[in-house]
């Protein structure tokens, strides 16, 4: 198990570019394979999570090509051309890869099991599997987790799914399964979450309506190979987002970053605070915007976060807590109960590091309460989750003393490169193995 050890530093400065979106990583890999034609990906993230992906497409007979550096060629099998893998399926740490194949596997003609890591096998997949069963699914999960077993050969048909949760995951497994369901399948979000599978199904020639949180797909005749350009990582962005406002020397340029509305409810939160952002050089990639984003360092202001906020942030809320133990006053999140079922308990997890360097915290069901003020050093246990990892990494921008970080592998399932890129813009951070 590695760990980072990070000394406080003179502050960030530079232009800097993050790696590939994972969300849109995995849905260009798993669109492409069930695509007919080539789909050609650039930008695709090479962390472990979308490795999972990629090689789980493979064993699906699927081919797949690397030419170079963020360079994935699939060649699509067709929407019922995917083969019997010779055994279980391992996601990795990739609960994004376990759920959306959960929606994919339920409509195809053979069995698959689908494993994961330490942490994937202890995360809920019943809010997957129900309603795919809905649809004529047949799966099997374990009191609610994985292995999850999916027999093959059921006839799914289309449901009108209010989803419980705002989960974009749930979302995207019953669109999946609703491209070989009869009739149409909808899905209506109690809040609006990230829109990448509506996006993409779109690129591959597929109609897909989605209005006021209500998302509709009918099964196509097939799916059209496309190119897919995947934008840098707004959630990988995120940490030097916040290491800008709380420790830039000089202004500090993320290029080249998706800005899709529905990923960047860090933004308002930090500009809620007093940060000084801005989004400049607009362009798209594809079907997904993208901008650079500027940043200068801001005496950041204790706030109370709209609700509202929380699923357009919902993976931001580690590096948003460090920017919140470094502004005035307190700061309160609530309704993110969310956070305690994600790579980590991260209620839970970030308020003991918090603790481990001296910012007082109050942990809420569904959220925390932070005071702001100095940050000490001390010794931080990741818990294996990669943000919470990176999100303390940045904490000793502000901090008084070293921090340990304990547990720090992860770190690589999304963000592969996070320690040279942190130490290339001033961040004192060594690596133990
Ligand atoms: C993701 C959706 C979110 C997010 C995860 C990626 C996706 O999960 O936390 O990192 O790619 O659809 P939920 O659907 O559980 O909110």
């Amino acid at each position: 198990m590695a760990d980072f050890f990070v000394e406080p530093s003179a502050g960030i400065a530079g232009r800097l570019r993050v790696p590939g979106d994972k969300s849109i990583s995995h849905r260009a890999l798993m669109l492409g394979a069930i695509a007919a034609g080539t789909t050609r990906v650039t930008g695709f993230l090479e962390g472990e999570d979308c490795l999972s992906t990629l090689q789980a497409v493979a064993r699906l007979g699927v081919t797949v090509h690397r030419p170079g550096p963020g360079e994935v060629h699939v060649e699509g099998a067709g929407l019922r051309g995917l083969k019997a893998p010779d055994g279980v399926l391992d996601m990795g740490n990739a609960g994004t890869a376990m759920r959306l194949f959960m929606g994919l596997m339920s409509a195809q003609p053979f069995d698959t099991e689908l494993i994961g890591d330490a942490s994937l096998m202890r995360r809920p997949m019943e809010r997957v599997a129900k309603p795919l069963r809905s649809m004529g699914a047949r799966i099997e999960t374990q009191d609610g987790r994985p292995p999850v077993r999916i027999q093959g050969g059921a006839d799914l048909h289309g449901i009108r799914y209010e989803m419980p949760v705002a989960s974009a995951q749930v979302k995207s497994a019953v669109l999946l399964a609703g491209l070989y369901a009869q009739g149409e399948t909808t899905v209506v979000e109690p809040a609006v979450t990230r829109d990448h599978t509506e996006r993409m199904l779109q690129s591959f020639g597929v109609a897909v309506t989605a209005r006021g949180g209500t998302v509709s797909v009918s099964p196509p005749a097939q799916l059209e190979a496309t190119s897919v350009a995947v934008p840098g990582d707004f959630s990988s962005a995120a940490f030097f987002i916040v290491a800008a406002c709380i420790g830039a020397r000089e202004p500090v340029v993320i290029e080249g970053v998706g800005v899709n509305p529905t990923r960047t409810g860090l933004l308002e939160m930090l500009a809620l605070m007093g940060a000084d952002l801005r989004l400049v050089n607009h362009r798209s990639a594809g079907a997904e915007p993208v901008a650079d984003i500027e940043v200068r360092p801001a005496r950041l202001r204790g706030v109370r976060v709209p609700e509202r906020l929380v699923p357009l942030a919902i993976d931001e809320f580690p590096a948003f807590f460090v920017a919140a133990a470094c502004a005035e006053g307190e700061t309160l999140v609530t309704g993110a109960e969310e956070l305690r079922v994600k790579e980590s308990d991260r209620i839970a997890v970030m308020a003991r590091g918090l603790d481990a360097v001296g910012v007082r915290n109050e942990v809420l069901p569904d959220g925390l309460r932070i005071e702001g003020g100095p940050l000490g050093g001390g010794v931080v246990d990741s818990h294996g989750d990669h943000r919470v990892a990176m999100s303390f990494a940045i904490a000793s921008l502000r901090a008084s003393a070293a921090i340990q970080i304990r547990d720090v592998a992860n770190v690589a399932t999304s963000f592969p490169g996070f320690a040279d890129l942190a130490r290339a813009v001033g961040l004192k951070l060594h690596e133990r193995p």
